[in-house]
Parts: structure tokens; C-alpha cells; sequence
């Protein structure tokens, strides 16, 4: 029996991708609502804690912002569905730029309120995250202006290859910081140990399932590059 190639542009296809990006919101939703409404609970317990602005900027910057400006370019994607591909850079480099400023500001931030720094692991991912997410910026400019820099030796596939490989790598080490915040004895106290233990799960099923179009970009980049 003669075996029918997989439609990538058949109907089940396309509900399920459209399902898989619905779902990826919802889950969105989910990882920014919590921390925000726990940074929210030290404004009505009246504390004057920084711990609440730091909260605020980065969960934001990085799972909303960084994330959407990932699913943005991804097909399928809800809010982008009806931009070409001009207009999908364009919202892609607004919403990470957007997302770089709050990671930076919010992570300076709590450094220089701290007076000893990076003895938790929560700060030890974040420190790298945000030293990703800076050099992300330079790469994401050099992706973005191909042309003007393959006249100073950077080939296109490398500049895009290494944006694709530092987005990645920020993305991914600010949910490993995510979770050991939420692995905290105040985090822990406020929520309940189970539901903080259910975050941890949440964020990774969120990163990982947010991370496979990138991931398959670099794939396809990197074959493409070496044929
Ligand atoms: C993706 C989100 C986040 C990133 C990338 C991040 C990153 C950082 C960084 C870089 C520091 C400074 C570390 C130091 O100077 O030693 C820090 C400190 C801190 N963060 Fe976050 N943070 C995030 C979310 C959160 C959340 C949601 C909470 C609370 C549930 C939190 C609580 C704290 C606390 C209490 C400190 C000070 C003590 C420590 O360093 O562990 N952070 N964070």
C-alpha cells in the first residue's frame, strides 16, 4: 500500500498549529499573571519592597515581550497572521527592543539595591540572561541590516544564526531563573509549596513549547548555510 506524504497544509494541520499557538497564550497568561499578582500582594500589604518593581519589569520584558516577539514571526501566530514579512520584522524588533529595555533596567535594578551580588541562583541565570540579552541587541542589528554588514565580512547566515542562538539562550536562562524564584521561601509561603512546584512545571512546558519554531529556524538556517 502506497503511503500519503503528511499535508502541511492540510486542515488537521493547520487546527492544530492554531490550537498549539492558543494554547501557548493561554499559557502566557498564565506565567505573567502569577508573579505580577504576587508583586501586587506586597503593594496592598503597604511594603516597601523592590523586589515588586523588579518583579514587574522583568517578567513582563521576558516571557510576554520576548515571547511574543518569538511567536510573532512564527506562522500560524494569531496577531500576525495577516503581516507580511517586512511588517513581521518590524513588530518583531519593536517588541525586542521593548523587552530589552525592561530587562535591563529591571535587572540593574535590583543588582545595584543588592548589596552583595549573584550568591543565589535565581540571580546567577539572571546575570546571564541579561549578558545574552545584551549581546542580542548588537546581533539583532546586524541581522537586521545584512547587506550594510556583509560589506564588513559577517556573512547574512552567520549574523542571523547567532540572533537565532542568543535570542534562544536568553529566552531559555531567564525561565531557568524564573524557576528558581519560584523556588524562594517567600514565593513558596505566599502560594503554597505545590502550586509554586506547578509554576516550575508551567514555565518549563511554556519555554520549551515557545522555544520550537526558533529552534527549527536555527536548524533550517544552519543546513541551509552548510549545503
Ligand atoms: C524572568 C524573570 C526574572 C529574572 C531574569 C530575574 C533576575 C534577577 C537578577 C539578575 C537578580 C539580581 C541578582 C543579584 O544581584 O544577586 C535578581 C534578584 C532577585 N529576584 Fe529576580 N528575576 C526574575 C523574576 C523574579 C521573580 C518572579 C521573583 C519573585 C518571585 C524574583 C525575586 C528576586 C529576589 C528576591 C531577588 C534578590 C535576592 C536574590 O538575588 O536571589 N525575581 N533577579
Amino acid at each position: 500500500m502506497v503511503q500519503k506524504p503528511f499535508n502541511f497544509e492540510g486542515k488537521s494541520f493547520k487546527v492544530s498549529m492554531f490550537s498549539y499557538n492558543v494554547f501557548l497564550h493561554v499559557l502566557t497568561g498564565i506565567i505573567v499573571a502569577i508573579p505580577l499578582v504576587y508583586a501586587f500582594s506586597f503593594v496592598k500589604e503597604n511594603q516597601s519592597n523592590h523586589v515588586y518593581l523588579h518583579i514587574l519589569l522583568l517578567v513582563p520584558g521576558f516571557q510576554l515581550l520576548m515571547g511574543q516577539s518569538f511567536l510573532g514571526l512564527a506562522p500560524y501566530n494569531s496577531w500576525s497572521t495577516e503581516l507580511n514579512t517586512v511588517e513581521k520584522r518590524r513588530a518583531h524588533w519593536i517588541l525586542a527592543l521593548l523587552s530589552s529595555i525592561l530587562v535591563i533596567v529591571g535587572s540593574f535594578y535590583i543588582m545595584v539595591l543588592k548589596s552583595s551580588n549573584f550568591y543565589s541562583m535565581h540571580g546567577k541565570f539572571g546575570l546571564v540572561a541579561l549578558v545574552f540579552t545584551m549581546v542580542n541587541l548588537f546581533t539583532g542589528v546586524a541581522a537586521l541590516y545584512t547587506t550594510a554588514f556583509k560589506k564588513i565580512w559577517i556573512p547574512p547566515f552567520l549574523s542571523k544564526i547567532t540572533h537565532l542562538v542568543f535570542g534562544l539562550a536568553a529566552f531559555v536562562t531567564s525561565g531557568v531563573s524564573l524557576c528558581y524564584s519560584y523556588d524562594k521561601s517567600t514565593f513558596k509561603n505566599w502560594i503554597g509549596a505545590d502550586a509554586a512546584f506547578a509554576c516550575i512545571i508551567l514555565t518549563g512546558i511554556f519555554t520549551g513549547l515557545l522555544c520550537i519554531n526558533p529552534v527549527y529556524t536555527t536548524y533550517k538556517r544552519v543546513i541551509t548555510a552548510l549545503k
